[in-house]
């Protein structure tokens, strides 16, 4: 049949992704392109994506970055074979605009289109940088609007949640405990590396839903963000000076500490070899090292795509819609809509 172009759209947050990759006869997906623009400045002194701001960039950035997209691989619009853009989840307006854009292109192109999960795509990306996935693997996805835990059989079309949070994402504690602290949004870098200089047992902060009648592999990030909350306002009560580093490390240990004991227990249980950690905090530098030490004593292969790869792109949702091609499914109607609230 010979190699075919996939190209993909994001826009379920803050950032505009165009990808394109080239999806090869033996399955093998390789990336092209990964261009993102992203609106993340103009909802820095909200301290969250601020959802009627999210659209209007996307609107703004989509011709673009799709240009950039096509300039960057040496590419033209007419290569392209397929198109794959986020069905959901997502915000309701920014998701149009990406699916608005994939539909027009669709029909200017006279190429198939197809709808397809965000949270899936977090996981498809890594097989840009490792190569196919083990069926199955285990994926614990951890962002800003996600944390689950799933088990993959196919990436392309079956994925089971075993478990996810109760309250915040991850990274949502991270931006929230970032404000607390007086650090820069979004928080989980300037946290990472505030914690590197802290002694992550200086405090001892809560492990949520780690209790003998908590759901197994379920989590919760709003008692340990309401302790560090409280933790600080006291000492600031007391008018003692706040050991920022210190506050960062051991809020880190606490997440990093539940979120890889869960994976690792559920990889166990399952008796499964491969754990994919995707999301922006998969670029956490704490979860990452956690993560390979205790992957390693368990005997888990671990798999962690790339920084620029775990956070919001169009490469993600390029390559999801290469394994959904591969496996033959059936392209998406035109008049499909995109799903807020788009279960895996
Ligand atoms: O995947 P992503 O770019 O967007 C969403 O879909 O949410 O994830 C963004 C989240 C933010 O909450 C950010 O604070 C967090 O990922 N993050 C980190 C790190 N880098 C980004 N959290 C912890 N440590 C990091 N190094
Ligand atoms: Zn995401």
């Amino acid at each position: 049949m010979g190699a075919r172009i996939i190209m993909g759209i994001e826009s379920s947050c803050d950032e505009t992704g165009v990808g394109l990759v080239r999806l090869h006869d033996d399955g093998t997906v390789e990336l092209l392109a990964d261009a993102v623009a992203s609106s993340v400045d103009q909802h820095a002194r909200f301290g969250g994506v601020v959802p009627e701001v999210a659209s209007r960039a996307h609107l703004e950035a989509m011709v673009p970055t799709t240009e950039r997209a096509f300039a960057d691989a040496g590419l033209k619009m007419s290569d392209v074979d397929a198109i794959a853009v986020t069905a959901g989840p997502g915000l309701a307006g920014a998701l149009l605009v990406g699916v608005a854009a994939a539909k027009a292109y669709s029909v200017a192109l006279d190429v198939p289109l197809y709808g397809v999960n965000h949270l899936a795509g977090h996981i498809a990306v890594d097989t840009l940088q490792h190569g196919p996935l083990p069926k199955p693997c285990l994926a614990l996805l951890v962002s800003g609007g996600h944390t689950q835990l799933l088990r993959v059989d196919d990436v392309a079309s079956t994925i089971v949640e075993l478990g996810s949070t109760v309250d915040d994402a991850a990274g949502e504690a991270y931006d929230k405990v970032a404000r607390v602290l007086g650090l820069p949004y979004p928080g989980g870098p300037p946290i990472d590396k505030a914690a590197k200089a802290g002694n992550p047992a200086a405090i001892a902060f809560p492990r949520g839903m780690t209790g003998p009648r908590d759901a197994k592999f379920d989590f919760s990030f709003s008692g340990l963000k309401t302790a560090v909350a409280r933790w600080v306002e006291g000492a600031e009560r007391r008018g003692e000076e706040i050991p920022v580093d210190d506050v960062a490390a051991s809020f880190q240990e606490a997440v990093a500490d539940v979120l890889t004991a869960k994976a690792v227990r559920a990889a166990k249980e399952a008796g499964i070899g491969t754990l994919v950690i995707s999301g922006g905090v998969a670029a956490n530098s704490r979860l990452s090292s956690l993560a390979r030490e205790r992957c390693d004593k368990a005997g888990i292969e671990l798999r962690v795509p790339r920084p620029r790869l775990c956070t919001d792109n169009g490469a993600m949702i390029a390559a999801l819609g290469a394994h959904v091609v591969a496996a033959g499914a059936k392209p998406s109607s035109l008049d499909f809509a995109a799903n807020p609230a788009l279960p895996v």
